[in-house]
């Protein structure tokens, strides 16, 4: 009998016999670390939505405004720590001949769980741009001594190094992941309501070339009727277990003690 979270045998064994797995997460997978999403009541800030304030447009005319928000924000993320979800995507990386981990959250939470070279669609939180010079330079101290902060070279004002509404994706970072979707045998789409393009389409990439596309979500989304298997649960009680039975399928250290191959399992 399959298990009641529909992590199916079937779906275990493909996932297994990927050899280049991708995994593109959303503000879902660091909800259960108490990083509010940005779609829903929850991601209300005062009276604003993240559309109001993520745009060049609230910069320009609020500055202190919109980094108020990323200093709450960036206050509400250094509280948290990972949860199981991004400690088993980290794990997952060990399986794989060839993985890749693109995420459109800003928050680092995959990072600080061990993912190795998470690719950051939307930027980071972590960071600022002077709004002169376009120099990038980490801004880790939080709460922000000063808000807005000013470029400590220049004195200009600084932004924060993160994607706003109306702005196109850092190009190397959208040509990298649409590579790794064009070329993936196996996908897994965890916590992202994929409405917000381009990185909604990546899924899609991966399906239309081939790729076995596996949704991780509370909800149904957009894409659901699209992939081949959408689990409904909590990012942190389906991915973990998904780690696990892969690990254990493919034979790596973080799976069981009695290791299934990926050759004897293909
Ligand atoms: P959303 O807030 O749009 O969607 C979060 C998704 O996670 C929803 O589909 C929820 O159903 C799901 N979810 C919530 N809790 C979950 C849990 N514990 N386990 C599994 N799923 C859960 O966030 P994103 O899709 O990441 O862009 O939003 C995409 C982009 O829109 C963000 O990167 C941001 C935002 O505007 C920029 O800032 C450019």
């Amino acid at each position: 009998m399959e298990p009641a979270s529909g992590v199916t045998k079937r779906l275990v064994e493909r996932l297994s016999k990927a050899t280049d797995l991708a995994v593109l997460t959303g503000a879902g997978v660091s909800q259960e670390s108490g990083v509010p999403t940005f779609r829903g009541e929850e991601g209300l800030w005062k009276q604003y939505r993240a559309e109001e304030l993520a745009t060049w447009r609230a910069f320009e005319g609020d500055p202190g405004l919109v980094w108020s928000w990323y200093d709450y924000r960036r206050q509400l993320v250094s509280d948290t720590e990972p949860n199981p979800a991004h400690t088993a995507i980290a794990e997952l990386e060990k399986g794989y001949p060839h993985f890749s981990l693109i995420t459109q959250n800003t928050d680092g939470l995959h990072d600080r769980a061990g993912s190795s070279a998470p690719i950051e669609l939307h930027g980071s939180i972590w960071r600022a741009r002077c709004t002169a010079e376009q120099t990038v330079c980490d801004l880790l101290e939080s709460p922000l001594p000063d808000v807005p902060p000013h470029c400590p070279t220049c004195g200009a004002l600084l932004r924060p190094d993160v994607v706003w509404y109306g702005e196109p994706l850092p190009m190397d970072a959208y040509e990298h992941s649409h590579q790794i979707a064009s070329r993936c045998d196996a996908m897994l789409v965890i916590g992202t309501s994929a409405v917000v393009h381009p990185a909604a389409s990546l899924p899609l990439v991966a399906k239309h070339n081939g790729a076995f596309v596996v949704e991780v979500n509370t909800a149904y989304t957009a894409i659901s009727a699209l992939v081949d298997a959408t689990l409904l649960g909590m990012a942190g009680d389906l991915v973990p277990e998904i780690a696990r039975r892969v690990l254990e399928a493919v034979g790596s250290p973080g799976g069981a003690t009695n290791p299934v191959s990926r050759t004897a399992s293909a």
